[in-house]
């Protein structure tokens, strides 16, 4: 049923004319310019390690190396990896990067050479001997994402290569995968097609960009604090889409929802055409790009001054600064991005209101959430689910208990809670500086020693002794990661898919596909010519 049809072959080209065609190139092009020049200096080296990764530095405190282990067919994943180190070297040499390129030929051989030898000898490939070369692949491959090698631009300029690797690829069993955590943040062709094509849209039809002008008179709406206000951080088109359809259609009173929608200056013009063009039951739509937010720099922010040192970048970006101690998901840059690091700064993003709705991109919503709204925090800023019924998720699971800082303030068995579907109260959060409180701990976690990934522990810090407990109800978590209790899932007015397998992934779990399947209209004409399903 989820099988990609074959006609992801009809060629693209012939539904635009010629001459829009290349005005969108152009056009993306640009973006791309202004998006690489943006990150600078981390971009335009490269920045690839060439240590080999030794099996026992793997083997060292990595969670993810048992699933890893027991994955089925090492020489399908080694197949797998040469095909898209393959195109992306035809993209390097385009891009005129011969360095990465050269890297990516010299991995390649190496990946062939076990290949064959296992071949000769008859006998398959094991997991210890070929480990290395997985990873340092894997690692490649990731960088290469990270030069945006995968863009739309790239996708399109490579539409048959791709084509013929998206067969190979949807052939392979991924959740065997070794590498789940790359596999996950590969972002699919379709969703990338979705925003090329959305794009084109709205550059190409005033029509779309006056209709905008005109639902923005809605303004009022967005400023009113009698309505119920949801804020989203996200660069997916579809999971937003998601998140906005599931609320409305669930709600009770749609027209007093105003859904304030925050990404990034890629997927700007998307996003606007998208919940333009769509409309969700007279709920409001707000999108801004994070780009714009003046007071978002590296004077005010943490984050920011940390990204310009460039021991943090190395740390982040090349991977052999600690000696490879520090396994490498932890050293994901996704966890530096400020659509992640947002949350930390709603009342800034938000300064006319006074009680927000935080959701997460990956939660679908099954039922009428204006009930949050009236909830008494008693003076708290965060209203949360905890998630402390399982003894290992309370403080000392998250954070550096050896570091005096963390033991004298924060009691090692508090109980943690879940992001993803929070209620903030805006009015006691500026009351208690509660911004302040987290740059004060961001700052002292400039040489990584407090805590090491993401923005929960940050805000188990942050939110101590602010947090107001939920029904459990509210928020069900883990339907990207493990089997839920079907009672809870039934009664859960939000459900959260965090972890690896979110519901638009290939290696997304099946039985929980459809809750979140429901909401999205794949008889759209744009999601048919982007082939989703
Ligand atoms: C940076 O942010 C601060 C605090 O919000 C603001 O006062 C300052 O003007 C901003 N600096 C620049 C260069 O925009
Ligand atoms: C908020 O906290 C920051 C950092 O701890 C501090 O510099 C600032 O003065 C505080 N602001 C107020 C209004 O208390
Ligand atoms: C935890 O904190 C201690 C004390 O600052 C530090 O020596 C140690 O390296 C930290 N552990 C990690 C894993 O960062
Ligand atoms: C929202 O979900 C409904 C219910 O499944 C679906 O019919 C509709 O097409 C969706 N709207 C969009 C814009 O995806």
């Amino acid at each position: 049923m989820r099988r990609r049809g074959l006609d992801f072959r009809r060629p693209v080209r012939k539904r635009f004319p010629n001459v829009v065609w290349w005005t969108v190139c152009g056009i993306l092009v640009l973006v791309l310019i202004v998006v690489l020049s943006r990150e600078g200096q981390t971009e335009s080296k490269p920045t690839i390690s060439r240590k080999p990764y030794r099996r026992d530095r793997i083997m060292e405190g990595v969670t993810v190396t048992d699933e890893m282990l027991s994955s089925n067919s090492v020489t399908r994943q080694l197949t797998d990896q040469i095909s898209l180190a393959k195109a992306f070297v035809v993209i390097a040499k385009e891009s005129n990067n011969l360095q990465f390129a050269w890297e990516l030929s010299a991995q390649i051989r190496n990946s062939q050479a076990l290949l064959s030898n296992a071949a000769t000898r008859r006998t398959p490939l094991t997991v210890g001997e070929s480990e290395t070369a997985i990873r340092d692949m894997a690692l490649l491959l990731y960088q290469a994402q990270q030069l945006h090698y995968d863009s739309a631009t790239m996708l399109m300029r490579l539409r048959a290569k791709i084509q013929t690797l998206e067969e190979q690829m949807s052939s392979a069993n991924e959740k065997s995968s070794k590498y789940g955590q790359i596999a996950a943040e590969e972002v699919p062709k379709s969703l990338y097609c979705l925003g090329v094509r959305l794009t084109t849209e709205w550059f190409g039809n005033p029509n779309l960009q006056k209709k905008h002008r005109e639902r923005k008179q809605m303004d009022a709406k967005l400023k009113d604090n009698s309505m119920y206000h949801f804020c989203i951080f996200s660069d997916n088109i579809l999971a937003s889409s998601v998140v906005v359809n599931s609320t409305a259609l669930n709600s009770k009173n749609p027209d007093k929802i105003v859904f304030h929608l925050v990404t990034d200056e890629i997927n700007y013009a998307a996003m606007k055409a998208w919940f333009t063009v769509n409309s969700f039951r007279g709920v409001a739509v707000e999108v801004q790009k994070f780009e714009d937010f003046k007071w978002l720099n590296a004077s005010y922010v943490p984050v920011l001054k940390q990204l310009q040192d460039s021991e943090t970048q190395s740390y982040y970006f090349s991977g052999h600064n600690d000696d490879g101690r520090t396994p490498i998901k932890f050293r994901n840059p996704k966890y530096l991005s400020m659509l992640n690091h947002l949350r930390f700064y709603i009342p800034e993003v938000y300064p006319a209101l006074k009680k927000v709705v935080f959701l997460d991109d990956d939660i679908v919503v099954q039922k009428d959430l204006s009930g949050l709204f009236s909830i008494d925090l008693n003076g708290n800023v965060n209203g949360a689910v905890e998630t402390c019924m399982e003894t290992f998720h309370r403080y000392h699971k998250y954070l550096n208990y050896s570091h005096p800082l963390i033991r004298s303030h924060f009691d090692p068995d508090a109980c943690g809670w879940a992001f993803g579907m929070n209620v903030f109260d805006l009015v006691a959060w500026r009351k208690r500086n509660v911004t302040g409180i987290y740059h004060y701990w961001q700052e002292r976690n400039v040489d990584r020693t407090l805590w090491k990934l993401g923005t929960l522990p940050p805000g188990l810090l942050t939110f101590y002794g602010l947090t107001e407990a939920l029904d459990p109800s509210w928020h069900v978590l883990g339907l990207g990661y493990t089997n839920v209790d079907s009672q809870l899932i039934e009664k859960g007015a939000v459900l959260h898919f965090n972890g690896n397998s979110k519901p638009w992934l290939k290696i997304g779990i099946e039985k929980y596909k459809p809750l979140w399947e429901k909401y999205v209209d794949y008889s759209h004409p744009l999601l048919q010519q982007c082939n989703f399903h």
